[in-house]
């Protein structure tokens, strides 16, 4: 499986990782995975289960045995649907508390690897390049501005017909950048060998181009 492509796109909250690599695995007729889906899905997990964000064993326990599935309605857990309940910023906030964890990182380490399966694979989240594909043939470094990415994240939740606060939104992101980027465990940080994009002055459709032209260069440059 090592010789199955992968693109890994990672990045801080709502750069535009996922629609980016859902547009990019769509174009070339590719897997993907949400691995931040992941951790929200163990995060969701333990604030049913009522498991304290701090208890590891437990936190890895519940980790290594998830019911977990993805279909084309999005993420279920325990035979559940619970695609808008893992997108609730507290689910967020909480994923990324228990992500800081190195043995929570490590019992999740396999179950993403099995998602590189042909023709191939694009991955998206903080550590994709580093730790899960440090072999990926691409390696993307989405940034935007906070200001924009808060932005964003406010019109997605207004299309969705759910009322937010952009100072609110502003301020939970920087706190999650922060908490991502100051970790021991897999910090959120490019890879040596990541291109590094900003795309606060670009649309989706436009970075996803953009990561086509790449990738299309690599493989042209390989042969
Ligand atoms: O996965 P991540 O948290 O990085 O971001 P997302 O949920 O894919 O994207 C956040 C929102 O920004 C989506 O509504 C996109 O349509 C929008 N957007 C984008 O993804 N890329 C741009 N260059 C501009 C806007
Ligand atoms: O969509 P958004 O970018 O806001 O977050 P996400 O990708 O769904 O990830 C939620 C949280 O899970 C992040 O804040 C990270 O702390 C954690 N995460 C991680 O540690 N490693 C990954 N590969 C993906 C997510």
């Amino acid at each position: 499986s090592n010789d199955i492509p992968v693109i890994a796109i990672d990045g801080p909250t709502a750069s535009g990782k996922g629609t980016v690599a859902a547009g990019v695995a769509q174009a070339l007729g590719w897997h993907i995975l949400d691995s931040g889906a992941i951790y929200r899905l163990v995060a969701l997990a333990s604030m049913r289960r009522e498991v304290a964000a701090g208890d590891e064993a437990a936190l890895v326990e519940l980790a290594g045995h998830l019911d977990i599935r993805f279909d084309v309605d999005g993420a279920w857990l325990d035979g559940e649907c619970v695609a808008d309940a893992i997108r609730q910023e507290a689910v967020g906030a909480r994923a990324s508390v228990i992500a800081a964890l190195p043995e929570v990182r490590a019992a999740l380490l396999a179950r993403q690897r099995q998602f590189r399966q042909v023709p191939g694979l694009v991955a998206d989240g903080r550590d994709m390049g580093t730790v899960v594909f440090p072999r990926a043939q691409l390696k993307v470094f989405l940034v935007a501005a906070a200001q924009a990415r808060a932005e964003r994240r406010y019109n997605q939740l207004k299309a969705k017909g759910i009322s937010a606060n952009l100072e609110d939104l502003l301020r939970d992101l920087m706190e999650r950048d922060a908490r991502d980027t100051g970790r021991k465990a897999a910090p959120l940080v490019p890879a040596s060998d990541a291109m590094t994009l900003d795309s606060s002055a670009m649309t989706a459709a436009e970075v996803i181009a953009q990561v086509l032209s790449l990738y299309r260069a690599r493989i042209a440059a390989a042969v």
